[in-house]
């Protein structure tokens, strides 16, 4: 199946769900899925901030036999009876993430080997400091957290938490990538597989659909050396931006 067509059927099926998860995110969700699978990356999936399940509904579409989704919200938002359709494999837990994480018994829940998490909760700055605390250790080897709403100018409390955190030496993870509102982190042995990955396939993937994007990486520092995707702004555009100045930044080995 081409990308294009697993880009297609991911974005019909999120499109049976209300949210607001834009199709740029649709198609980075289905490409590393898709990646991940390729490469027999295993473990459960999580989301803080399910609403009605968009996001969700594209990530319960990639679940395997042997992995759980779970689904966390403060209210009775989300369509678990349509989500049920796509995988009967999930677990929905009501409540506040931030109040959740500081009983012992939701942490003995969750999973402690997770490929992708996804953070689309309140985005206060102590709900996001909270489940990237709760939530780092737990992501598996060439696993993935997700931060939604970073960058967005009216919550800027989420650029704060996350940079809080990762500018210490301690944590396992680090920025891969920032896209379409959202931030991509990985554990820092894992940057090297999927930084290949963005250079040599994710752009050709994202461009064989009607999106026109462009990668751009401007520093390549042991302190931050993430990527960034973001739409054209003419349709002529470079795929990689400054390649005359920061060329080498695009060379992964
Ligand atoms: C932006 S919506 C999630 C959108 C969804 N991820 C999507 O892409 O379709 C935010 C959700 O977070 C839930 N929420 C808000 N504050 C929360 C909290 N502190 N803990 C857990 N869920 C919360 C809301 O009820 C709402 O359903």
């Amino acid at each position: 199946m081409t990308f294009k067509s697993q880009y297609e059927s991911a974005r019909t099926i999120a499109g049976n769900f209300d949210g607001m998860m834009q199709d740029l995110s649709i198609a980075l969700f289905q490409a590393f899925m898709s990646f991940q699978k390729k490469n027999g990356v295993s473990g459960d999936l999580i989301e803080y901030g399910v609403y009605r399940g968009k996001s969700a509904s594209v990530l319960m579409n990639n679940l395997n036999d042997t992995e759980t989704m779970y689904l966390i919200d403060i209210a009775d938002y989300p369509e678990l009876g349509k989500l049920g359709k796509i995988s009967k494999n999930f677990k929905f837990i009501k409540g506040k993430s931030e109040s959740l994480l500081e009983e012992q018994d939701f942490l003995n829940d969750i999973p402690q080997h997770v490929r992708f998490s996804h953070h689309d909760a309140s985005h206060s700055y102590i709900n996001v400091a909270s489940e990237i605390d709760a939530m780092a250790e737990r992501i598996a080897p060439r696993g993935l957290m997700v931060l939604d709403d970073f960058g967005n100018p009216s919550y800027m409390q989420v650029v704060f938490a996350a940079f809080a955190y990762l500018a210490r030496n301690d944590v396992p993870l680090e920025m891969l990538l920032y896209s379409s509102n959202k931030a991509y982190l990985c554990r820092k042995e894992d940057f090297e597989f999927y930084s290949k990955f963005l250079v040599n396939d994710l752009l050709t993937f994202l461009n064989s659909t009607e999106l026109n994007v462009y990668l751009t990486r401007t520093e390549n520092h042991p302190k931050y050396r993430g990527f960034s995707i973001a739409p054209k702004v003419r349709a002529d555009q470079p795929d990689r931006y400054g390649e005359h100045i920061y060329g080498d930044r695009y060379y992964v080995v």
